[in-house]
């Protein structure tokens, strides 16, 4: 029996979030900022977490057996981000001729939680760590699906979008049937983060009640963001980072317009442009979170007008690779 150790990338949303959610293509990045899985088999049936970049310790559950997945202890956890791990396990263990018990210790080297895609690459490296543990093969095409599903069933509803990303690196541009990888050089961005004022599945909630609301005008706005997203393709493929930057300002605009941009988001976007970027946009479900900002002349300004602004803030760089066994 022997550890094994999985990392997965993290991922920003480049553009077209929540339009991806009705149907219109999104481009997502892996970012060079990893999470890690090392999975240790155990002799018993129970599955131990042990994460602490994740508020959780010493989470018991037991897998042996065709029945659900039963937690017997927990101490002080955050339940949303330990559903993502648990949901995994479910999900893999169907693989396993004769499912086992594990010890997962999770670690982090970006924020958990903040719309950085961790609770996809949760799930990524938790299936591929827990299969690889017991001699299982999947490959990161198997794996990206799987975390899809567990994504789904903890949110309710999920793009494939950071599952995708995350199982397979580089920058994709992705529908909800559909996903290509893209071909372009190095991308260099700032994020800036804040605290989350909302959930996800709130946000996404609250687009589609103002969808039902105004069906004609917000049918409009995610047409423009998904015309942005078709433009931004041809833009990143010809590495002309001039009209990247303005299209993540018009995507910018159209995600205010959806509501789900906030104050202290908008006051690191204006910091961010006033400091030397071209562009600053939010990235992901809004309510807070991340921001990113394209600025190849002006890292550490932007880094430091964000960090004034109230956020925090640190580059990243495109990560081509995704899951691995380290
Ligand atoms: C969240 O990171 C992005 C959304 O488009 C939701 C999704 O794609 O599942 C808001």
């Amino acid at each position: 029996m022997r550890q094994v150790v999985v990392s997965a990338p993290g991922v920003v949303k480049l553009f077209g979030e929540h339009a991806v959610v009705y149907g219109k293509p999104a481009i997502a990045m892996a970012i060079n900022k990893r999470l890690r899985v090392a999975a240790l088999p155990r002799s018993d049936g129970h599955v131990k977490i042990i994460a602490r970049d994740l508020k959780a310790m010493g989470l018991i559950i037991n897998v042996a057996g065709n029945g659900e997945i039963a937690i017997e202890t927990e101490y002080g956890m955050a339940m949303n981000a330990i559903s993502y791990v648990r949901t995994a396990i479910e999900v893999a263990k169907k693989y396993l001729r004769e499912p086992r018990g594990v010890e997962l210790d999770i670690s982090s080297d970006m924020p958990v939680g903040a719309g950085l895609g961790t609770s996809a690459a949760v799930a990524v490296a938790s299936i591929k760590a827990y299969a690889s543990a017991f001699g299982y093969h999947l490959t990161n095409d198997e794996v990206a699906s799987l975390a899809h599903e567990v994504e789904k069933t903890v949110q309710g509803a999920a793009s494939p979008m950071d599952s995708t990303v995350s199982a397979l690196g580089g920058i994709h541009i992705i529908t909800l049937q559909d996903r290509s990888r893209l071909s372009m050089g190095p991308l260099p961005l700032v994020v800036g983060y804040v605290d989350r004022e909302s959930t996800t599945k709130d946000l996404v909630n609250n687009v589609k009640e103002l969808r039902a609301r105004y069906p004609a005008l917000i049918g409009s706005i995610m047409d423009a963001i998904g015309e942005a997203v078709l433009l931004a393709r041809n833009a990143l493929e010809s590495n002309d980072l001039a009209t990247v930057a303005e299209l993540m300002n018009i995507n910018q605009g159209l995600l205010e317009s959806l509501g789900v941009s906030t104050g202290r988001i908008n006051s690191l976007i204006y910091a961010a442009r006033r400091a030397g970027a071209l562009g600053a946009k939010l990235s992901g479900a809004g309510g807070g979170g991340i921001v990113i900002a394209l600025a190849p002349e002006a890292v550490k300004e932007v880094k430091i007008a964000m960090e004034i602004a109230g956020g925090h803030s640190f580059p990243v760089e495109k990560d081509d690779e995704g899951a691995r066994v380290d």
